[in-house]
This record gives C-alpha cells, structure tokens and sequence, in this order.
C-alpha cells in the first residue's frame, strides 16, 4: 500500500524539469488544483495573489505559446514578467558573459527581499541544448522551469497535455493514444508518454519512420513500467483503436527532413482518411507549431481537433496553478 502522503511540492520541487518530477498521484491533485483555479480566477479572487513577485523567461529558441502564454498566466495573478529574449545576441552573452553566471546574476536580483528564503521570482528557460535547464539549477537561487530543453523535455507542456486529457475524458487511465511525426527530435513527445505511463492500463502507438522512432531510453523506461506499446508508421492502420491522436511537426531546426507528404516513408499526415477511421468520441491534439502536412484544413475544423481550443485554454491555467503551487505550496 502506498502511504505517501500527498503534497503540492513534486521530486525536485521548487524546479520544473521534466515528467519524471510528477508522480500519478501529484497529477490527480494537480488535475483537481487547476479545475479550483479556474473557479476561483473566473470569480477574480486571483488578481494579486502573486503580486511583488516577478518571471524572467530567458529564451534562447524561438516561441509563441510557451513564453506568452506563461507570460499571461503569471500576469493574470499579478506578477511582473522580465522577457531576455536571444540572450546570445542582446544580453551580455554577446559580450562573453557566460549563460551561467547570468542565470547566478539574475536569480540574485529575483530573490532580493525574500523573507526566510521564500521565492520571490521564478526563472523560466528555453534552450537548444538538452540539459540546460537542469544545469541552471546549479547556478540559481530561485526556483528553474524548463520551458523547452533541445531534444530533451518540455514539462509545462506535458502537464496541459495532461491536463486536456483529464478534462475531455474525465480520465487517463483505460485509455489508448497514437503519438505521431517526428518522435526523434521532438521534446513533448518525450514528456507526454512519460507523463501517461503513470496512470494504468495505458496503450500507446508511436507512428513514425524507423530513423525518427521515438528514443530507446524512453521505449525502455515504458517497458520497465510495463506500459503497452507498439511502433507503426501508418496512421490509417493505428487511428480505428486510439482515444488521442497527437500530431507533431517535423523539427527541421534539429535537422530532420521527414516530409509527411512522401507516401513511400508510411502514411503520417492527418487527413479526412484518418479522420473516417477514427473512433466517434476520438480527439486530435498538437502541440504546435503545426506546419503545412500534419493536418488539413478539414481536421482543423472538425470536432475532433482541440489544439486551438482545450489544449490553449489549459496551457494558461496549467501555468497559474503551477505558479501557484511554486510560491505557495500546501503539505
Ligand atoms: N508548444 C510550444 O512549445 O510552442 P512554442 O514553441 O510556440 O512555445
């Protein structure tokens, strides 16, 4: 019998890393802090709760959802958000100042009249190289998000991705998922079956060419938590037997070239084919970008797709629960 004890703080708390910080049961009271912070914002007793307090998102790659969407999640509670944007080129980087001692300078600033140690600011990072998040740890007395690590995780997205789930199905466990695209090179598809794999009796496909399958370490840590899986790289054949379908793009900047429209590579596009093949209640979801050849004007239209809706709609309250639980936690 599991007799921990739940908590708001999750491993490695107060940073956010990667799928392996949150476990089943930190999800479901997560699942339950976000529907309550939805009640509560829609009553404006949100307003100021993080008054005072300041984000710094340093983003070294480009981004639309991720740095403004955190950016409205911490104004809608009333924080301050600093934006380095290309830090290499319009920061002191430029000047020699290496990414580290810039992380220990900022963090220095943030955490300037903290009262015992509390957090008064919050740094969020994106970067090409995997691992950076992690390694600003190090350097930072304030808490880290990763918001987006090379090839590695992207955590905020994984908890909405989750979150959408939770919310349309009113469950993740029992349920079947199809990840497509470019399982290589793309980051949410490493946080998202990582994430799934807590809740039971979960079957995923992972639709891709063999050279972008999805990575070993991830395919083991499935099967050492027996988690059904298969690899296909047919969307028709796996989309009649799934709940989710999610698309991803090809990561060009990473240097893949997968052109969903080359048919003798297998068939990765969704289309009004898959759409037919899909069952009723299915849902299509992306975590965008998408660009031309993931999905067809059709789809983007259809009921089935949620990634201009639901998965936005979480994205924003996903981000002020999660902020919340950062500066005020519960035991
Ligand atoms: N989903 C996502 O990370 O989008 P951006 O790259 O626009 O932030």
């Amino acid at each position: 019998m599991n007799m921990k004890i739940a908590t708001d703080k999750w491993d490695g708390y107060p940073h956010v890393l990667g799928a392996g910080a949150f476990s089943k049961r930190w999800l479901q009271r997560f699942f339950g802090k976000v529907e309550d912070m939805e009640q509560r914002f829609r009553k404006g007793m949100c307003d100021n709760i993080l008054r005072n307090k300041k984000l710094i998102l340093i983003f070294s790659e480009p981004s639309t959802r991720t740095s403004t969407f955190l950016t409205i999640a911490a104004q809608n509670l009333g924080a301050n958000v600093i934006d380095i944007r290309d830090p290499e080129n319009l920061s002191s980087m430029i000047k020699g100042e290496p990414f580290t001692e810039m992380i220990q300078v900022l963090s220095r600033g943030l955490h300037y009249g903290s009262v015992n140690g509390a957090p008064q600011g919050v740094i969020a990072i994106r970067h090409k190289k995997e691992g950076t998040a992690r390694l600003a740890t190090q350097f930072s007395c304030v808490p880290i998000i990763n918001a987006g690590d090379g090839k590695g995780e992207h955590p905020t997205q994984g908890l909405l991705d989750v979150c959408t789930i939770q919310r349309i199905f009113g469950k993740i466990s029992g349920l079947s998922f199809a990840l497509a695209g470019d399982l290589l090179n793309g980051r949410t598809v490493h946080t998202l079956p990582l994430l799934l794999s807590k809740f039971d009796d979960i079957k995923m496909f992972f639709v891709s060419p063999p050279e972008l399958a999805m990575p070993k370490d991830i395919k083991e840590e499935l099967r050492a938590r027996d988690v059904q899986f298969a690899e296909s790289t047919d969307l028709r054949e796996v989309a009649p037997h799934v709940d989710v379908i999610y698309q991803t793009r090809t990561q060009r900047e990473r240097g893949s070239e997968l052109d969903k429209n080359d048919r003798s590579l297998g068939y990765f596009i969704i289309d009004r084919t898959v759409l037919d093949l899909m069952k009723q209640d299915a849902i299509i979801m992306h975590p965008l970008p998408k660009v031309p050849g993931d999905t067809t004007l059709e789809v983007d239209q259809s009921r089935a797709a949620v990634y201009f809706t639901d998965q936005l709609d979480a994205s924003i309250i996903t981000k002020m629960t999660l902020f919340e639980m950062m500066f005020f936690p519960e035991e």
